[in-house]
């Protein structure tokens, strides 16, 4: 495998915090200090600060290159679904968005049907998507994490089709692994554990046809990273960086993540044969 070939990317999720009022000042406050080219850096604000972020990211030198996500989508065009939102109302507003996060599992009963048909769909309405899978404590704890996960890639995924032109750019898809008893828990997996998982996703990608066999598709590490953790993933080649919550809501939490990513992707850079 050659993790040249893939980006670093640092997303930050906000969940359900910042107000369309205040938004705007924080996405630049994190622009400003995460300038790194090398990195693609992802902000993802609840949908009613998704336009207030744009212009203020838009407005402002730093922030030009910094994506801007939503945080779910429907899978429909249109319709009857009182309080949802749907790809192509997001166009304008995000590039980018999160499919499957374990709180939307958990909290609004998605299934790996429902999860499938967002990534369908989002995919087709040319968002990047950042698909989130993990096992529950019990599961990892009886030795079931990676077949939790394979069985998530597999039934989220089936029948997606990528061109290889697009999943040659990079980031049409990416895989988050992130472990839900390490989301908001200040307990983190271990490098090599998360890994190990990325190659689990990797295979199932490959087995599901995706172009590369996996090896483009970026697997990025979520669950309690702040600038104090993220080394440990980054270390490992097959991780590609990370989806933050807490910690993205802080300006010096992220300056130092981003930090610790631009050496990798350096580093990459660097390992990647001219031409
Ligand atoms: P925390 O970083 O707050 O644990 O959240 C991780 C997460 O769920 C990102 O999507």
């Amino acid at each position: 495998m050659i993790p040249a070939m893939r980006p670093v990317i640092v997303a930050g999720n906000w969940k359900m915090h910042t107000t369309p009022h205040d938004a705007g000042e924080l996405a630049v406050t994190i622009a400003r200090r995460t300038h790194e080219p090398d990195v693609v850096r992802v902000l993802c604000p609840p949908y009613v600060c998704l336009a207030p972020v744009r212009d203020a990211l838009a407005a402002d030198p730093a922030g030009q290159d910094v994506g801007v996500g939503a945080q779910n989508v429907h899978d429909h065009l249109a319709g009857a679904y009182t309080g949802e939102v749907s790809a192509p109302m997001l166009r304008g507003l995000a590039t980018w968005v999160i499919v499957g996060h374990s709180e939307r599992r958990r909290d609004a009963h998605e299934t790996d049907e429902h999860i499938n048909a967002k990534v369908r769909r989002a995919l087709e309405e040319g968002l990047r998507v950042i698909l989130c899978v993990g096992e529950q404590l019990d599961e990892r704890e009886d030795g079931h994490a990676e077949t939790v996960v394979d069985r998530q890639i597999r039934r989220d995924l089936e029948g997606v089709e990528l061109s290889h032109q697009r999943a040659a750019e990079g980031t049409w898809l990416t895989v988050a692994y992130e472990p839900v008893w390490a989301i908001g828990t200040g307990r983190t997996a271990r490098g090599d554990d998360a890994a190990r998982m990325a190659g689990t996703i990797r295979a199932a990608l490959g087995d599901l046809g995706l172009p590369g066999g996996g090896d483009l598709t970026p697997v990025l590490y979520g669950g309690s990273v702040t600038s104090a953790s993220i080394d440990e993933f980054l270390a490992e080649p097959s991780i590609d960086g990370a989806l933050v919550g807490g910690a993205s809501l802080k300006p010096d939490e992220m300056a130092g993540i981003v930090a610790r990513a631009a050496l990798t992707a350096r580093a990459r850079r660097e390992a990647t044969p001219p031409g």
